[in-house]
């Protein structure tokens, strides 16, 4: 099935998140007969989506008690750890919307070795989406950033977590900061009804290239091209610094 590829270009990061918002929320009303779930990414760019979300022209178009959110990937620090991704969605996003803790499937990444949480996490989703293996947990929704280096949730360049065909999480290794990690896998990701990059900022520019327009950079140098959804929407939702070193024919 031919990827539905949505380029979307806002003038900054604060337009992207509004752009972002109104797709949540259309896509949450249309998630009916069940939960919507969706999967939040990490770092920061999220932070002005989160704070939109939770602002008095969102906060009341979403039926929340109706959101399951999931993590596409995290550091392993506690939870209260600056580095953590569930505590940037926690502060601005679960506690000003009153999100109940058991709406919130959080990666228990602080505790034990990293294969045992990803394996852990891995059965909670299969739980929850009642979805044993082989069978793909089909998210409504997974929220993705981009880094510099062309990764994406904690898919690095080169990483072994690359080739994994079977398993819906894995541990990974980052080159920066926190370094294990716990992430979804790009199966599991290419699963979902719709996946939606966030990028901001110049210092995304070229990786931006690299994945949308440069064929000569192999996938494993620039994991985000992996990123192909069997049967669903691919978005990515851009600020025109972050789009800045697209040519003319892929710019909107
Ligand atoms: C993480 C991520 C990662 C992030 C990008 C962009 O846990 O770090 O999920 O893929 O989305 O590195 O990070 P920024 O939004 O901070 O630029």
């Amino acid at each position: 099935m031919a990827v539905v590829h949505d380029l979307r270009l806002a003038e900054n990061d604060q337009e992207v998140a509004c752009d972002v918002a109104d797709f949540f929320i259309r896509s949450a009303a249309e998630a009916t007969g069940g939960p919507f779930r969706v999967a939040l990414s990490g770092g920061s760019t999220p932070r002005t989506l989160y704070r939109r979300l939770a602002s008095a022209g969102c906060a009341d178009r979403v039926d929340w008690p109706r959101v399951e959110f999931y993590f596409s990937d995290e550091r392993c620090v506690p939870p209260d750890h600056a580095e953590s991704n569930f505590k940037l969605a926690n502060d601005t996003l679960f506690q000003p919307l009153n999100i109940k803790t058991s709406q919130v499937f959080r990666i228990e990444s602080e505790a034990g070795q990293p294969e045992l949480i990803a394996r852990r996490y891995e059965m909670t989703i299969r739980e929850q989406f009642a979805s044993p293996s082989p069978a793909w947990p089909r998210y409504d929704m997974i929220l993705l950033g981009l880094g510099d280096d062309g990764h994406t949730a904690s898919l690095f360049p080169n990483s072994p977590a690359l080739d994994e065909k079977l398993r819906a999480v894995v541990s990974s290794e980052s080159p920066r900061g926190a370094a294990h990690r716990i992430t979804f896998t790009v199966p599991l990701i290419n699963h979902a009804r719709r996946i939606v990059f966030m990028v901001t900022g110049p210092q995304k520019a070229p990786a931006i290239r690299a994945v949308l327009e440069d064929n000569t950079v192999d996938a494993r140098q620039c994991p985000a091209k992996l990123i192909r959804p069997t049967e669903g929407r691919l978005i990515w939702s851009l600020d025109r610094a972050a789009a800045s070193a697209l040519t003319a024919t892929t710019q909107l």
